[in-house]
């Protein structure tokens, strides 16, 4: 290192502007022709090489039923990095990753003939690029294809160790359908690699919204004073989509909405709010915090168990979204009418211990809402007295710290302000911090960060097992309890969700942001 780089503290190897780049390697992809590949992992890979990220060697095998050539895989990857990428176009990075892309034909997920042809192209491009042995197994498929592909990688030798290189797997939810198969799942993927070698994919803690959740709680002092049963009167997570389930009715018909996006994304960001101060930022450090949130989680109410009282769930019917008209649920493509799959769902959580002991916090995720928005608010409790008159206060609600994590990405204060003039009149008004208002550089896309991440080894952003076998924990005898109870209440495209929802609340007194 030069003298004056050693010297300057600001410049040191430890600069976080220098970027982190990863190893050389092949990444074998596992359902490379899916949507997600198409819309995201690929756009992401070629951002990140664009930025420099990626070693020039990086190389990318396509595994899949077409029959394509190298070529075929290289016009696919192009069109979906062209349309998906967020930087530019350049011809001179482009020509570089695409050297290095292999597609292998397979008939099916059991084809042995097909693995020894991959294990080939591996030592391959292990040769020719220079990729050092390092493997990244990028599983974008169903889990139901988790038996005879861990299986047959195992025997292929694809995943023998070798002295001074790495081997990983990446793997994309559902992680399972509840705690038992879960745990089978994650059985298989360890008859492959090290439990410090899976990389679990929830997109959502690749957000820097997701991320920033923490930097507000612990690198600030004004928050964590308040944060707690003291000072919150209770916690609204949302995840809402206006989009209907599109194309994806074979995924999302087995699925429902709890087990799509409570059972991971909503419960990490209860998670990550709930949490206590980890003792560093390392991935054992920030885990162990958040598996013991998520192990003292309870569906208990006051002590009791009503789930007919603490859950809400329903389906969106047909009707008009923003003037259009669209398809109730069980009128999509795919759908079978006897479904009775939940396109929304609402939960109430309490967290057992002594910093929310009595704080209740509700998650509620839905399609076809009446709006795109995903936030965390924390709404405190209303001051004990208030010297003011009573006409004077009328309008002021509760103060409220909203994380809003998309699409307006930034916080919002809500507290009491005087309105101008001659009288007190209060008023609330907000304080906000906005993204784009505060920094130049765009975000980068959750899966850039996440990809970047599983390459260099990097596991803080990644669930653990045990977060996903405690999630599930929690969301067994709610979504048991639904599937004894018939087919989910109906609700109007562009609403907030079914009355079923409001009532949650309602029994506690409150209601739902209209965000
Ligand atoms: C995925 C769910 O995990 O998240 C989808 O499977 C959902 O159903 C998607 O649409 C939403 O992601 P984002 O990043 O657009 O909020």
């Amino acid at each position: 290192m030069p003298q004056d780089v050693q010297d300057n503290p600001l410049l040191d190897s430890r600069d976080l502007r220098l970027p982190r780049i990863a190893d050389p390697c092949v990444m074998v992809m596992f359902g490379i022709t899916g949507d997600l590949a198409r819309h995201k992992l690929l756009p992401a890979i070629y951002d990140l090489a664009n930025r420099g990220l990626l070693s020039p060697a990086f190389s990318l095998v396509g595994v899949g039923r077409r029959d394509w050539s190298d070529d075929d895989m290289r016009e696919y990857v192009e069109k979906s990095a062209r349309e998906g990428a967020r930087t530019e176009w350049s011809p001179a990075i482009w020509e570089q990753l695409a050297a290095g892309m292999r597609f292998v034909t397979f008939s099916d997920f059991e084809d042995d003939e097909a693995y020894s042809r991959l294990t080939d192209v591996v030592a391959e491009l292990d040769g020719t690029r220079g990729t050092k042995g390092n493997r990244a197994f990028y599983l974008s498929i169903p889990p139901s294809y988790f038996p005879a592909v861990t299986e047959r990688v195992a025997n292929s030798g694809l995943v023998d160790e070798a002295p001074g290189s790495w081997r990983r797997v990446v793997i994309e939810k559902p992680f399972g359908h509840d705690r038992a198969s879960a745990r089978e799942l994650d059985e298989l993927v360890g008859r492959i690699v090290r439990p410090d070698d899976v990389f679990r994919v929830d997109h959502y803690l690749g957000k820097e919204t997701v991320q920033n959740i923490l930097a507000l709680r612990f690198a600030n002092t004004m928050f964590e004073p308040l944060w707690n049963q003291g000072y919150v009167d209770h916690v609204q997570i949302t995840m809402a989509e206006d989009i209907g389930i599109g194309t994806r009715a074979g995924y999302y018909d087995t699925i429902g909405a709890a087990r799509d996006v409570i059972q991971n994304h909503l419960l990490q960001l209860l998670a990550l709010t709930a949490m206590e101060e980890p003792t560093s930022m390392d991935a054992a450090a920030v885990r162990a915090e958040k598996e013991k949130i998520l192990a003292a989680v309870t569906l208990e109410r006051d002590g009791v168990l009503d789930l007919d009282a603490t859950t809400a769930r329903g389906r969106y019917d047909a009707g008009f979204q923003g003037g259009v008209p669209v398809k109730g649920y069980t009128e999509e493509d795919g759908v079978p009418e006897e479904s009775t799959t939940e396109t929304f769902a609402a939960v109430r959580l309490e967290i057992a211990n002594r910093r929310w002991a009595g704080v209740p916090f509700y998650l509620r995720a839905g399609k076809r809402l009446a709006r795109r928005v995903t936030e965390v608010a924390v709404v405190f409790k209303k001051p004990p007295f208030l010297p003011f008159d009573a006409a004077a206060t009328a309008g002021v609600g509760a103060n409220a710290i909203v994380l809003r994590i998309q699409p307006d990405e930034g916080i919002t204060m809500r507290l009491a302000s005087k309105v101008p003039g001659t009288y007190m009149e209060l008023r609330d008004v907000t304080m906000d911090f906005g993204y784009g208002a505060s920094f130049n550089d765009e975000s980068p896309e959750a899966y850039e960060r996440l990809i970047l991440d599983a390459l260099l080894g990097d596991a803080p952003l990644f669930p653990h097992q045990r977060e996903v076998d405690l999630s599930w924990r929690i969301l067994d005898p709610v979504i048991e309890h639904w599937a004894a109870s018939g087919a989910p209440e109906g609700y109007r495209p562009g609403s907030w969700g079914p009355a079923g929802a409001d009532e949650l609340l309602a029994r506690d007194s409150r209601t739902w942001r209209r965000s």
